[in-house]
C-alpha cells in the first residue's frame, strides 16, 4: 500500500486538543492488590510479586484447569490455571485514587471450541466491555489476554460487576495497581492505534490523537523491529502531519519520540526527509533510515524541553516523502527513571545495590538525580565529600557540612551508607605528609619521596619536604580516622579504610608517602599504615564493616593477589577486615569473564565477602584504561562515539555479562555500586552507566534487568 506517498493531507479529524489527566497522587497507603481467582493459598509471580488467594467474588465457583496446560503469551502461566467462574460480581477496598487495573483472561474450558461460544459483558468502575468474548480477545483457545483499564476509584471500593450472556463469565486473576503522581502526569500517544496499549514495563500508552492532517497506517505485524523493547510500539505510524500538540502543565520535560522506516517504498538513506520542531528544538532534513541506521530499526529521539503556555507542539515540515512518527512520550522531569522497574527491587535478593553521589544530588540542586536515587538505590557512596581532602582540609578544620548531607539524604531514602574513604594517596592534603619542622629532614622517607615528588589529586601539586617523620603522620592518620569514623558512628555501615594501596605488580605502592614515611622503607614496617588504619576504624566505630578498596583486582592477578596478601595479614594480627572492593572501572573489553571469576573467587576464599564498589563502564576505546585519578582528565573523558546505537549495544551486553557473573556468584557478592548516577555525573566522561544524560534509562539498563529475570 503506498498510501503514505500522498503529499497532500487528507484531514481525517479537525485539531484534536485534550487536557492531560491532572496529576493527582494516589494516597501514599495505596499498594497494590493482586488476586489469584480459584487459588486457595498465596502466589508468588515470576516477579516476586505475591498474589492473594481468591477472595472478593458474590456468586459463582471456582475451577483448576490441567496445571500441564501451555498457556501461550503468558510470562507466569499460573496465573491462567485457575479460574473464578459464573460469578455476579467482584469487589475490595482500597483507597480513594487512581489506578490501573489489568484483568486476566484464557480460555482454558474444553467445552468452548471457537469465538461466539462465551461472550459476556462486565464494568470496571464504571467501563463498560459489552460482549466480551475471550477466544477472540486472544485469538483462540489456551492464550493470555490481559484487559488493561485506568481507573478512578472515589468511594474506598474498586468493583467489577459482570453479566451472563451466552456461557458464563470468567477470569482468572485481577491486578489493581496505584497511579504514581509521575505516572499519571506522563503523556504516551501511540500514533496509529486506536485503542489504549500497555507497554512491556505496564506503562499505558493513549490511543492516537493531538495530529493535525496527515493519515495513520499499520505495518504488517510480523515485521521483526531491531533494537525495540516494545516492537508494538513501531508497527503503526501517523504520517503527512503537520503538527502534533497537547494540553500539558507549564514545566520541564523530556520529549521521546519514537521513529522506525518500515515503508517498504523507501530503499536508503535520502528517499524520506522532513524538518521538525519540537518546542523551539529544530530538527532539520531528518532521515529515520539514516539516524537508525536502517530499515526496521527503532530510533528514539530525546529533547528536554520546556511548556510555558500550557501547549507541548511539535510542528512538521516536508522535505523529500512525508514525515512520520510512531509514538510520542511526553515525561515530566521530576518523573525521571520512574517508569522502569526499580533496581533494588530487582536485585533485592541478590545484593545490594547503589551509586556514588555527588554534592549537587545530595544538596538538592539535581532533583532529577535525586529521583533516580531514591527510587533505585539501596546503598550509596559519596562520590568525593568523605576524602579527606574535602571533609578535613586544615590541620583543625573539619568540613561536615556537605557529608553530612549525604548521610542525611542517605537516611531519609533508607539508603545503606558507605563511608569512602579514610587513607589514600589521592586527595589528600598536602599538610598531611609535611613535617612539623625543617629538622625532620633529611631521613630515609624524604628521600625516597622526594625523588618521585608525587601529585595529589587531580589538580593538587607535590611539594618537596620536609616530610612529617614515622611517628608524626600515625598520629595524624589515628586523629583523622577517630575524629571521622566518630562522627559517623553508627551510620555508616562499612568503610573503605584503605582506597589503593597496591601497584600492579601486586607490591604496596611504591610511590604512596603512606607507605614511604610510615614503611620506613622497611619490609618489616610495611603492612604498618594498613594494619593501624584498620585497628583504629575499628576502635572508632567497633560495629561498622572495614574494607579494603581497590581498582584492577578484575584485570590484573597479580593485584589480586596482592588484596588477598593484606587481607591474610590482617587477620593474621587479628584484626577486622570484612571485605574488598573490586572497583571494576570497566571498558567495553574488559574486564573478561575470567579475571572477574578469579578476583571473586580468590578475595571470597579468604573469607571476607566481595563487593563491586565504582562500577562503570568507559564507551571510549581508545588511550588510557586504568582508573588511576591523575591519568583522567578532560582529554582522556572525551568521547565523540559514546551515543552511537553500536557504542550503546557493546554498553548492553558487557553489564549484562558482568551481572551475569556477579549474579552466579551471589553468595559472595554483597553489593554493587555505580560510580556516579547517570552519565552527565561521571568522572570517567562518554556514557558508562545505566541512564543516560537526560536521565533516561539505557538500553544497558534494560539488559542488566533481564539478566535477573533470565535467573529466576
Ligand atoms: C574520583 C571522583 O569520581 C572524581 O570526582 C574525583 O575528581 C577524583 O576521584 N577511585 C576511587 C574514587 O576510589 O574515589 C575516584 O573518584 C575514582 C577512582
Amino acid at each position: 500500500m503506498k498510501s503514505n506517498k500522498l503529499y497532500y493531507v487528507i484531514l481525517l479529524s479537525s485539531t484534536v486538543l485534550w487536557f492531560a489527566a491532572s496529576a493527582t497522587a494516589s494516597e501514599p497507603s495505596a499498594t497494590t492488590v493482586r488476586i489469584k481467582a480459584g487459588l486457595f493459598e498465596p502466589y508468588t509471580d515470576s516477579n516476586g510479586n505475591l498474589w492473594q488467594p481468591e477472595k472478593g467474588f458474590e456468586g459463582g465457583a471456582t475451577i483448576d484447569r490441567d496445571p500441564y496446560l501451555a498457556i501461550e503469551g503468558a510470562k507466569d502461566p499460573n496465573l491462567f490455571l485457575s479460574e473464578h467462574y459464573a460469578m455476579d460480581s467482584f469487589s475490595c477496598k482500597i483507597p480513594n485514587g487512581k489506578y490501573i487495573a489489568k484483568l486476566y483472561f484464557a480460555e482454558t474450558f474444553e467445552g468452548i471450541y471457537g469465538p461466539g461460544e462465551r461472550v459476556f459483558s462486565f464494568n470496571v468502575q464504571g467501563h463498560e466491555f459489552k460482549d466480551f468474548d475471550i477466544w477472540e480477545k486472544a485469538g483462540g483457545a489456551n492464550r493470555a489476554y490481559i484487559e488493561t483499564v485506568p481507573v478512578e476509584v472515589t468511594n474506598g471500593e474498586f468493583r467489577i460487576t459482570f453479566t451472563t450472556q451466552i456461557e458464563n463469565p470468567a477470569i482468572n486473576a485481577i491486578e489493581i495497581t496505584p497511579q504514581t503522581a509521575a505516572d499519571t502526569a506522563t503523556v504516551r500517544i501511540k500514533a496509529g492505534m486506536f485503542e489504549p496499549y500497555t507497554d512491556s514495563n505496564g506503562n499505558l500508552w493513549q490511543p492516537e490523537k493531538g495530529f493535525e492532517g496527515g493519515s495513520t497506517i499499520d505495518r504488517d505485524p510480523s515485521i521483526v523491529i531491531e533494537g525495540a523493547k516494545d516492537p508494538n510500539l513501531f508497527l503503526s505510524e501517523h504520517y503527512a502531519m503537520d503538527s502534533f500538540s497537547c494540553k500539558i502543565p507549564n514545566g520541564k520535560y523530556i520529549a521521546k519520540l519514537y521513529f522506525v522506516e518500515t515503508y517498504e517504498g523507501i530503499y536508503g538513506p535520502g528517499e524520506r526527509v522532513f524538518s521538525y520542531n519540537v518546542q523551539g528544538h529544530e530538527f532539520k532534513d531528518f532521515d529515520i533510515w539514516e539516524k537508525a541506521g536502517g530499515p526496521n530499526r527503532a530510533y528514539i529521539e530525546t529533547v528536554p524541553v520546556e511548556v510555558t503556555n500550557g501547549e507541548f507542539r511539535i510542528d512538521f515540515t516536508f522535505n523529500i516523502e512525508n514525515p512520520a512518527i510512531n509514538a510520542i512520550e511526553i515525561i515530566p522531569q521530576a518523573a525521571a527513571g520512574q517508569s522502569v522497574p526499580a533496581l533494588k527491587d530487582v536485585f533485592k535478593d541478590y545484593f545490594l545495590i547503589g551509586g556514588a553521589f555527588n554534592r549537587r544530588l545530595v544538596m538538592g540542586r539535581d532533583p532529577n538525580a535525586a529521583a533516580i536515587a531514591e527510587k533505585h538505590f539501596s546503598t550509596a557512596t559519596a562520590e568525593n565529600d568523605m576524602k579527606w581532602q574535602l571533609i578535613h582540609p586544615e590541620p583543625n578544620q573539619y568540613n561536615w557540612e556537605p557529608a553530612d548531607s549525604f548521610v542525611e539524604f542517605a537516611e531519609k531514602n533508607k539508603i545503606v551508607v558507605i563511608g569512602h574513604t579514610l587513607v589514600w594517596h589521592a586527595q589528600t592534603p598536602n599538610w598531611v605528609f609535611r613535617g612539623t619542622s625543617p629538622t625532620t629532614s633529611p631521613n630515609a622517607a624524604t628521600e625516597t619521596a622526594d625523588a618521585n615528588t608525587p601529585r595529589f589529586g587531580r589538580r593538587g601539586r607535590g611539594f618537596r619536604g620536609p616530610y612529617a617523620n614515622r611517628e608524626e603522620l600515625l598520629q595524624r592518620m589515628r586523629g583523622h580516622i577517630h575524629t571521622v569514623v566518630g562522627h559517623y558512628k553508627g551510620r555508616v555501615k562499612g568503610w573503605d579504610v584503605v582506597n589503593e594501596a597496591l601497584d600492579e605488580n601486586g607490591t604496596l605502592r611504591s610511590r604512596s608517602l603512606w607507605l614511604q614515611i610510615i614503611g620506613e622503607g622497611s619490609e618489616d614496617k610495611q603492612y604498618d599504615f594498613i594494619e593501624n588504619a584498620f585497628r583504629w576504624a575499628h576502635e572508632a566505630d567497633p560495629n561498622a564493616e572495614l574494607y579494603y578498596n581497590d581498582y584492577n583486582l578484575d584485570t590484573s592477578k597479580a593485584k589480586c593477589d596482592g588484596a588477598v596478601a593484606i587481607v591474610k595479614y590482617l587477620k593474621s594480627k587479628g584484626l577486622r577486615i570484612d571485605g574488598v572492593g573490586i572497583q571494576l572501572h570497566g571498558g567495553l573489553t574488559y574486564p573478561s569473564v575470567e579475571g572477574l571469576e578469579y578476583a571473586i573467587t580468590t578475595l571470597a576464599a579468604t573469607g571476607v565477602k566481595v563487593m563491586i564498589t565504582e562500577l562503570d563502564i568507559r564507551t571510549r576505546t581508545r588511550g588510557y584504561r586504568g582508573a588511576d585519578i591523575s591519568q583522567v582528565n578532560r582529554q582522556s573523558t572525551n568521547d565523540q562515539n559514546a551515543a552511537a546505537a553500536e557504542t550503546q549495544k557493546k554498553l548492553a551486553e558487557k553489564y549484562a555479562e558482568i551481572f551475569s557473573i556477579l549474579l552466579k556468584h551471589k553468595k559472595d557478592v554483597s553489593r554493587v555500586t555505580f560510580w556516579g548516577v547517570y552519565d552527565a555525573t561521571s568522572w570517567i566522561g562518554g556514557s558508562p552507566l545505566l541512564f543516560d544524560r537526560n536521565y533516561q534509562p539505557k538500553q544497558a539498563f534494560d539488559a542488566v534487568v533481564n539478566v535477573v529475570q533470565a535467573d529466576k
